[in-house]
């Protein structure tokens, strides 16, 4: 398999990578003084969990993913797109922290981003 068949997900080291970058990013996240509170009654094991699953699917590893819909996860919490980015913000941080190259670290942005869309807004009775 050349270098260019190879998934993202594989060339930035796969399962242990992903370890890693969900246990430090919710570190940070639960740590921060505006994002920390969204996540006082939050199960964390079963969060971080699932938000590794996302992430393996996602980057084009194993597509077994068996959380919640995403819009369905975030209905009614009120969260900002500022959230969001901020959200992200910390994510970046804990890809360059782990020592993802320049590149790997913009692609792993562009696909949690393109999910953000399910994360934002609606209240508990939008739908
Ligand atoms: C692209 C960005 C995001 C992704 C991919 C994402 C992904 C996820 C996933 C996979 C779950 C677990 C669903 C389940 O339990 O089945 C979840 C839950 C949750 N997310 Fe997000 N999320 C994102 C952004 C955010 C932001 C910005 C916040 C708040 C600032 C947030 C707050 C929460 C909370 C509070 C839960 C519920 C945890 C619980 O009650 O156990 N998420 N998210």
């Amino acid at each position: 398999m050349s270098d260019s068949d190879q998934s993202l997900y594989d060339r930035i080291g796969g399962e242990a990578t992903i370890d890693r970058v969900v246990d430090d990013f919710y570190g940070r996240v639960l740590s921060d003084p505006v994002l920390g509170s969204y996540f006082h009654d939050a199960r964390m094991e079963r969060l971080r969990r699932m938000q590794k699953e996302l992430f393996t699917q996602a980057l084009g590893g194993a597509p077994h993913y068996s959380g919640m819909d995403l819009t369905d996860a975030h209905r009614g919490r009120g969260i900002s797109p500022a959230e969001v980015s901020r959200f992200t913000e910390h994510l970046l941080e804990t890809l360059e922290e782990v020592g993802l190259a320049r590149e790997d670290i913009d692609e792993v942005l562009h696909h949690i981003a393109l999910l953000s869309d399910d994360v934002v807004g609606g209240t508990a009775d939008a739908e």
